[in-house]
């Protein structure tokens, strides 16, 4: 069974060691660099093994997800992780949820949209402008899923 709690002090070391699929400890969105453990965040279990989490930024009327990830795919556990974020937003008197992914991400891309996300807006090449924010050298190319290069950024939202 799937559970979740909120990440705590010491389940950070843990998220942070998974986090290079979503960008690593620092992420950036809409160009503005977030580092996860500034954030809160849920932590998915099965068998009280970690399973899975998601960090967010919980704002007003539009909260973000800034990363959610699953160790094991297609056992319900991004689901768990979606639908408690969208619960604690719609709790708090939230609107809207938002998240982003990149060009090459289309399993994200399906997961989101078959669960309501629709494309809002696309940055292209922000991924260049993001290697420039962390200081990382941009002389070689990001290969992402399927061997598409990683150039964009696509964010999508939710309304609640
Ligand atoms: C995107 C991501 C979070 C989805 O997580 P996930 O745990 O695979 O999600 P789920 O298992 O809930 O759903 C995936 C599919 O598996 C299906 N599924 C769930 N439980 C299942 C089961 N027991 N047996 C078979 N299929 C199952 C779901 O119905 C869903 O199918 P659908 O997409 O056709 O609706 C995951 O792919 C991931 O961690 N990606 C890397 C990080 C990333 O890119 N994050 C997004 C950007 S921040």
């Amino acid at each position: 069974m799937i559970t979740t709690r909120d990440v705590a002090e010491a389940d950070w070391d843990w998220v942070l060691a998974e986090s290079p699929p979503i960008g690593g400890p620092q992420v950036i969105t809409g160009g503005f660099l977030h580092r996860l453990k500034d954030h809160p965040a849920i932590l998915a279990e099965e068998d009280g093994e970690k399973v899975g989490f998601a960090v967010y930024n919980p704002g007003g009327v539009r909260w973000e997800i800034l990363g959610i990830l699953s160790t094991i795919g297609r056992r319900g556990i991004g689901s768990v992780l979606l639908d408690e974020v969208e619960a604690r937003a719609k709790a708090a008197g939230a609107e809207q949820v938002r998240l982003s992914a990149t060009n090459d991400n289309f399993p994200a891309l399906r997961f989101c949209q078959l669960r309501g996300y629709t494309l809002r807006q696309l940055i292209p090449n922000a991924i260049a402008d993001n290697k420039k924010l962390k200081g990382i050298p941009d002389d070689e190319a990001l290969l992402g899923l399927y061997g598409i290069e990683i150039r964009d950024e696509i964010i999508l939202n939710k309304n609640l």
